[in-house]
């Protein structure tokens, strides 16, 4: 059976979804995100993505085309036309097509592009949840509005690119010599003394939902969180490494760069984390 998508009012097989060679997506990068993680069947914090897909618009000038509820329907239509169990629902919208290449925003009236899509993989039993990640750090290049999540991820590609060719699994990146986030994830270390360390947010890096949830279900289990930035030599010593994201939730680093973190197993307070997220997950879907 073929995957159905979503493309501006219209579900589809997806071999008959298009959009034209002049959308400004494709030609500009001038469209916004979102990644919803699906488990059993459900949604886990829809709300607060949408809400960030909001922010998003609002910063580019950008206007949805429908509305929230109806973005609610269509995500749950997909589910149930895929018969999604678990993995990710993919929003994008694009400045539309302005019928030629032009740098200038096209007149309102042109309509934006929307598209949805599902992608079905495994996040609870994540094929690295057990044994971790082996990062490498490597320079934060992107540009400097990282709080909108934008579809110019060229710069992370090449970032996970660099990893894949060193062997590892993904990649920190740094600038002026401290972590703003993963590839395609926030990132957190664990000190001596039990305290989890994580960037304040910023233009520098993305809200990412999972980060905001995780941050009060840490703080109602009595782990202590400081937001403050950190550098990569912090990284070496932590305790700990972990990073966050709607496509694996909680997923600890066990190498970084040449250095083993901690015994090199995923350490208990990412295990803690991971399990009450997965937990918040579970409980936010079950029907
Ligand atoms: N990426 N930082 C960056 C640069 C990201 O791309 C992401 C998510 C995050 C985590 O955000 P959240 O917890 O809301 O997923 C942080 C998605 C999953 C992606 O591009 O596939």
């Amino acid at each position: 059976m073929q995957r159905m998508v979503y493309v501006d009012g219209q579900y589809l097989p997806e071999s008959q979804a298009t959009i034209s060679v002049f959308d400004r997506g494709f030609l500009f990068a001038d469209a916004v995100y979102e990644v919803t993680s699906v488990i059993n069947g459900g949604l886990v914090d829809l709300d607060a993505h949408l809400a960030r897909l909001q922010r998003s618009c609002r910063e580019l000038s950008l206007t949805l085309p429908v509305t929230i509820d109806t973005l609610k329907n269509i995500h749950l239509a997909l589910i149930e036309k895929n018969a999604l169990h678990e993995g990710s629902i993919y929003l994008q919208l694009s400045r539309g097509n302005a019928g030629d290449r032009d740098f200038h925003y096209p007149p309102t009236d042109v309509k934006p592009t929307l598209v949805l899509f599902t992608q079905a993989r495994p996040i609870i039993a994540h094929p690295k949840a057990e044994i971790g990640l082996t990062v490498i750090t490597s320079p934060d290049i992107r540009w400097q509005r990282r709080d909108i999540k934008t579809v110019s991820l060229l710069a992370a590609c090449m970032a996970k690119e660099l990893a894949h060719a060193q062997q590892a699994d993904d990649a920190l990146l740094v600038e002026n010599g401290f972590i703003t986030e993963g590839t395609s994830s926030n990132c957190y270390i664990v000190t001596d003394d039990k305290t989890v360390i994580t960037r304040p947010l910023s233009h520098a890096l993305l809200p990412g939902i999972t980060r905001q949830s995780l941050l009060a279900l840490a703080q109602q289990d009595n782990i202590s969180v400081e937001e403050r930035p950190f550098t990569p030599e912090d990284a070496y010593q932590a305790r700990e490494i972990f990073i966050t994201s709607a496509t694996s939730f909680v997923l600890p680093v066990v190498k970084l760069d040449d250095r083993i973190i901690g015994d090199g197993k995923p350490g208990p307070i990412t295990r803690r984390l991971r399990e009450i997220y997965i937990d918040m997950a579970q409980t936010q879907t079950r029907i």
